[in-house]
């Protein structure tokens, strides 16, 4: 894997026109990313081409058994195709690995070409250092196959571009088209049809999600072209059903002759006629509507089949969006500047932008699908996106209390100029929160016993959905209607936001104030399941821990009796941490809690609901404590290896980024927890604002490797020369106004969010977010 790092040389920037800020200006940061972070060992990482949140995303698929996102950078492992579609750092099935090219090097003949994913396959050029010889960059994918076929990929939003470069001798250079394969061979009612003269191929069919119920059609149009002579008619051609390829035949109809699961074309090309490579050009158009508008989307998008034209504007649409944090990296690691980079990018790969693909709108509306669940999602990736990608958080805000509170609360002044009608921004989460969905499993809520009772109670069962995540459910609900009082209170509509910010705190209906942890007395109360009749059930507060007993996975399982769901009752995060640190016992219990969590291993780095527990000392007014733990979180589980993360990547790229800049956001509020950066100097464009707001870490000297001490703790805070009401948060009118931040650091650990309650963190019942 081989990246190149390119950073701009020094100039100097005018900040508020006031201060003189030694900095450098990053231009290519594409150059800083690392595609290949989390690509082996459960990251599931896609490393191909992409454009920020591209439906088409290209890549290599090989036979691992975790190749969710098609690659796995482990060496042992075979290539089966370069597929069209894939999603990035998810769990369940094996999702959109559609279409799949392959290039056959040698076959003795057409027919005994061996097409199917079994026989086909095919080891990677493996370097001398043990790694494959693959290289990628945002936009540019390329391997080297063991029998010394090169390997490209680029892509526009709903076309990819392959070469294939064949060894200089090859005299019947062959590629396949699959139809059928998706990763999960879950194909149905396949189509195709192969023009003799042209080559073109279009086809076709029905295929599973990988997350949930409901199946998809996805369709394909592929061309080809040689680079540097004119390619002609291919000089075979067939339909292939599994190891057979029938020469001549020109669609499944001809040849279906029963239940084959594996099938698609197989093309012979005449070789450059000059001697020396071969390189074929690959165009493969993608529609979710029909094979006619994948062959639209493909001439519109690439019509001169220009690799390194699309290459190009691919790598600036990237470079626009990521050049819009800049961060001085005058004494960090670059390592450190890598990991940011590329965390960044990888918050841009999901979800995909399939506007013009829904089969069920004739509509310019945005549509974008193959999201994460907003469960992840919603804590930092939309805050991050509020920085410096607005208008696409416009274009995707279409579902979740949360992420429609967190948009509409930043940019409300926007939301009209922007398309985002308010009226009907509003009326989704009055419906969200006041009826009930005929199958609330999927989408809404259980709404009627949560306004009857104001929790999910455990014994009661109601057509619709499974009776499970009762605890789980009872605190998101809480923090969606937290998100409605937010939106209620910026329209001000006084009277829901009244009601719901009381729904907010339906929280502490579940906390059971008498249960401990077995051997550890002082750890007491914890969220629990309960009965409609108001009694509690129990769950062993180490359950869904890596301390369960009964080693439950906690993922999404009807089958679970126990109430939670991605998160031990020991795991939780409210909108009203005030009263947390209340029913805890106070402050020094607090802590006590916070710190049992990191040192008996309940803090759970793979899973989001944990990821604001490292900042939570914020609350006790100790925010070194925080600085220090989230810093350790770093140094502990995320690298720039290819094994470096700790679990599927869903939204950790976002959260490493927050991080990374020193900060944690409050989704649906005006605050952002703030600790120190690991950069002297970072910045924000936002270019729907069109203001840049600026974080100084004064007196930087770098970060401590491990995580532990060092001068990273922010000791006072100024916002455009004057103090700051707390060294603990920042409002979001500093990111709106463009201000730029001081923060003056020290070594000393025990420094404070400053004097008042004005310091501390908004939490309900301290009087609530501004
Ligand atoms: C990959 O292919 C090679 C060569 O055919 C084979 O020896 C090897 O076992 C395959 N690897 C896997 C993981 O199947
Ligand atoms: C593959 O081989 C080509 C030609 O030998 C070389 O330039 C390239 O760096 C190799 N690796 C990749 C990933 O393309
Ligand atoms: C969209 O428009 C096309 C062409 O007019 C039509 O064939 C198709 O049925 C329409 N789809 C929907 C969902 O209305
Ligand atoms: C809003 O919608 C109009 C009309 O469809 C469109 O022209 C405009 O580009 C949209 N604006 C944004 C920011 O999407
Ligand atoms: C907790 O224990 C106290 C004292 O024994 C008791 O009064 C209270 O009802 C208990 N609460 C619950 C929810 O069990
Ligand atoms: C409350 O409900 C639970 C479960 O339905 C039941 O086991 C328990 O006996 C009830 N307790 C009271 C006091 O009614
Ligand atoms: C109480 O919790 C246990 C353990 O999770 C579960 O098996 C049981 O079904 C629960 N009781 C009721 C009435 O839901
Ligand atoms: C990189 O991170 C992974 C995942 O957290 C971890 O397993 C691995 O040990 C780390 N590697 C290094 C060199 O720190
Ligand atoms: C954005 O701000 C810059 C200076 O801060 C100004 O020169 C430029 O004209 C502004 N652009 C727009 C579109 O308002």
């Amino acid at each position: 894997m081989k990246l190149h790092a390119r950073i701009a040389s020094h100039f100097l920037v005018i900040v508020n026109g006031a201060y003189l800020i030694h900095s450098q200006t990053i231009s290519d940061p594409a150059s800083l990313v690392n595609n290949f972070i989390g690509t082996t060992n459960g990251g599931h990482v896609f490393p191909g081409a992409t454009l920020p949140h591209g439906m088409i995303k290209v890549g290599m698929d090989t036979d691992s058994p975790g190749n969710h996102a098609g690659y796995d950078a482990d060496p042992v492992f075979n290539v089966t195709g370069f597929s069209q579609l894939h999603d990035d750092g998810t769990g369940g099935s094996i999702p959109l690995s559609n279409f799949k090219i392959f290039p056959f090097l040698e076959c003795s003949t057409f027919e005994k070409c061996p097409t199917s994913i079994a026989s086909r396959k095919i080891l990677r050029n493996i370097l001398p250092n043990g790694f494959p010889d693959d290289a990628a960059s945002p936009g540019y994918f390329a391997t080297n196959l063991s029998n010394a076929i090169r390997v490209e990929l680029t892509s526009t939003r709903r076309t990819a571009l392959h070469r294939y470069t064949f060894p200089a001798g090859t005299a019947a250079p062959r590629l396949l088209v699959d139809i059928t394969d998706d990763g999960q061979m879950s194909s149905t009612d396949p189509e195709m049809t192969i023009d003799p003269t042209t080559a073109r191929v279009v086809g076709g069919a029905s295929f599973a999600g990988s997350f949930g119920p409901g199946r998809y059609n996805a369709f394909t149009c592929v061309d080809f072209k040689a680079e540097g002579y004119t390619l002609g008619a291919p000089t075979e051609y067939g339909v292939w059903l599994s190891n057979f390829p029938v020469r001549g035949s020109t669609n499944l109809l001809q040849t279906y002759y029963g239940f084959v699961s594996q099938m698609g074309a197989l093309l012979t090309f005449s070789p450059a006629p000059a001697g020396g490579t071969t390189s074929i050009l690959v165009r493969v158009g993608v529609s979710f509507i029909s094979s006619a508008q994948a062959c639209a989307n493909a001439e519109e998008e690439i019509p001169d089949f220009d690799f390194e034209g699309v290459h190009a504007a691919n790598r600036a649409q990237w470079n626009d969006v990521l050049s819009r944090i800049q961060v001085d990296s005058a004494g960090v690691d670059s390592t450190t500047v890598t990991l940011f980079y590329s965390s960044l990018y990888r918050t841009h790969i999901s979800p995909a932008d399939y506007t013009g693909e829904n089969p069920k709108w004739n509509s310019t509306e945005p549509y974008f699908d193959s999201l994460y669940c907003n469960w992840d999602t919603y804590r930092t990736l939309y805050p991050l996106m509020s920085l410096h990608d607005p208008v696409t958080f416009s274009r995707i805000v279409r579902d979740g209390d949360p992420i429609l509170g967190e948009f509409f609360v930043k940019f409300q002044q926007q939301a009209q100029a922007l398309n985002v009608s308010s009226t009907d921004l509003y009326n989704a989460l009055l419906a969200d929160a006041e009826i009930q969905s005929p199958n609330w499993n999927l989408q809404g809520r259980q709404a009627n016993l949560w306004k009857q009772l104001g929790y999910i109670p455990q014994d009661m069962f109601d057509a619709g959905g499974a009776n499970t995540k009762q605890v789980s459910r009872t605190l998101e609900h809480s923090f969606n209607d937290f998100a409605i009082s937010q939106v209620a209170k910026a329209l001000g509509k006084t009277a829901d936001a009244k009601k719901y910010l009381k729904r907010a705190g339906n929280f502490f209906n579940v906390w059971n104030p008498n249960i401990t942890v077995p051997g550890s007395p002082n750890i007491v109360g914890m969220m629990q399941p309960r009965f409609a009749n108001g009694t509690f059930n129990f769950t062993d507060p180490r359950h869904c821990s890596v301390h369960d007993p009964a080693m439950a996975t906690c993922f999404l399982n009807a089958a679970d009796r126990d109430g939670f769901y991605e998160g031990s009752p020991l795991v939780y995060v409210p909108q009203d941490t005030a009263k947390l640190i209340e029913l805890q016992g106070g402050v020094e219990s607090f802590i006590t809690r916070l710190d049992f969590l990191f040192s008996q291993d309940y803090f759970d780095v793979t899973d989001e609901p944990s990821q604001q527990i490292p900042f939570m000392y914020h609350y006790a007014n100790r925010p070194g404590l925080s600085t220090q733990r989230s810093r350790q979180v770093i140094a502990q589980s995320f690298n720039t290896s290819t094994n470096g993360l700790p679990g599927n990547d869903g939204a950790m790229g976002s959260y490493v980024a927050w991080y990374l800049l020193g900060m944690y956001p409050l989704p649906a509020t005006n605050q952002v927890l703030l600790s120190s950066p690991y950069f002297p100097q970072v910045s924000f464009f936002n270019p729907l604002l069109n203001v840049t707001t600026t974080i100084v870490a004064k007196g930087f000297s770098g970060n401590p490797p491990d995580g532990t001490g060092g001068n990273v703790f922010v000791k006072s805070v100024t916002v455009d020369g004057k103090t700051y009401k707390s060294n603990c948060y920042l409002d979001w009118d500093v990111f709106t106004s463009g201000a730029l931040i001081e923060l003056t650091l020290s070594t000393d650990i025990t420094n404070t969010c400053g004097a008042g309650t004005v310091a501390l963190p908004p939490s309900i019942s301290t009087g609530g977010y501004s």
